[in-house]
């Protein structure tokens, strides 16, 4: 049975990467994007490549669109194996991002995408997902939002300042124990993916990982055996040397 993977933010950058590493692995890949033009262009170039991708227009900040996707996916196939909670966006206030000159709005446009975006789509996805023999939720999540790492002052991390978007993350990480919390009883799992830091148009491309890397994590989760974990936050390890991935602390 081709397994059928709804991949959020799919058009480009990691997402893309995901979708197109989802397909080559046999999957029927779903290309979700916000934006009709780059999703359908998207679509077509995996399925030029011989993968069976499809567009579907979602938007994550819009329930009618997440919805109708929904509804979609019921019709066309009656369930969902792989959903991969991509779409993310990156914002702040002031040349440091610093807390004291953090505004409400930002706060807001970064948490409605980044956090309430994913609520909105797993729990319309869900229904779907429990109707799979075994789905896998990947919520494409960050060191950022690791407290720890961002506390630590020996972390490399520790530098960043930032309030909304790693706030936006550790909110994420929370999500991700939580649904794993409540779905421990049956055959999905959750787990939060830090792809580590990827040249996309995200950072202008100044990220020190490619998006195939950086897919090749949230691959992984996305196809994690029956005795594979959840609720975990697990990917790329920016403390030791080269490609190497493991459980990263909350
Ligand atoms: N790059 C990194 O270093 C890095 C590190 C850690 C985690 N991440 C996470 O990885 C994920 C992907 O990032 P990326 O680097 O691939 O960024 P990217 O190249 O900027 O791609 C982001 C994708 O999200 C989509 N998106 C944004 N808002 C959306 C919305 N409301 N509804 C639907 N789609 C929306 C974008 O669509 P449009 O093209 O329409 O804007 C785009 O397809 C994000 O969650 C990010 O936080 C990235």
């Amino acid at each position: 049975m081709t397994q059928i993977a709804l991949i959020t933010g799919a058009n480009k950058g990691i997402g893309y990467a995901t979708a197109r590493a989802l397909g080559e692995r046999g999957m029927t890949v779903l290309v979700a994007a916000r934006d009709a033009d780059r999703g359908r262009t998207a679509a077509k170039e995996l399925s030029g490549a011989g993968l069976d991708a499809k567009f579907v227009l979602l938007d994550v900040t819009d329930a009618a669109t997440v919805r109708a996707a929904a509804d979609l996916v019921e019709e066309e196939f009656g369930r969902l194996d792989v959903l991969v909670n991509n779409a993310g966006i990156l914002r702040a206030d002031g040349a440091a991002g610093e807390p004291s000159r953090t505004t409400i709005g930002t706060l807001r446009e970064v948490f409605e995408t980044n956090v309430y975006g994913v609520v909105t789509v797993t729990n319309a996805f869900l229904p779907l997902l429990r109707r799979a023999p075994a789905a896998r939720i990947v919520n494409v999540s960050s060191e950022v939002g690791s407290i720890t790492s961002l506390t630590d002052p020996a972390s490399p991390l520790f530098v960043l300042t930032s309030v909304p978007y790693p706030a936006s993350k550790a909110a994420l990480n929370m999500i991700t124990a939580m649904y794993a919390k409540e779905l421990r009883d049956t055959a999905i799992k959750v787990n939060a993916a830090n792809p580590g830091y990827t040249a996309t148009d995200f950072n202008d491309h100044h990220g020190f990982r490619t998006p195939e890397q950086a897919a090749a994590v949230n691959v992984h989760l996305a196809t994690l055996p029956a005795d594979g974990p959840s609720g975990l936050l697990w990917g790329h390890l920016i403390t030791l040397e080269g490609d190497q991935n493991g459980v990263l602390a909350w």
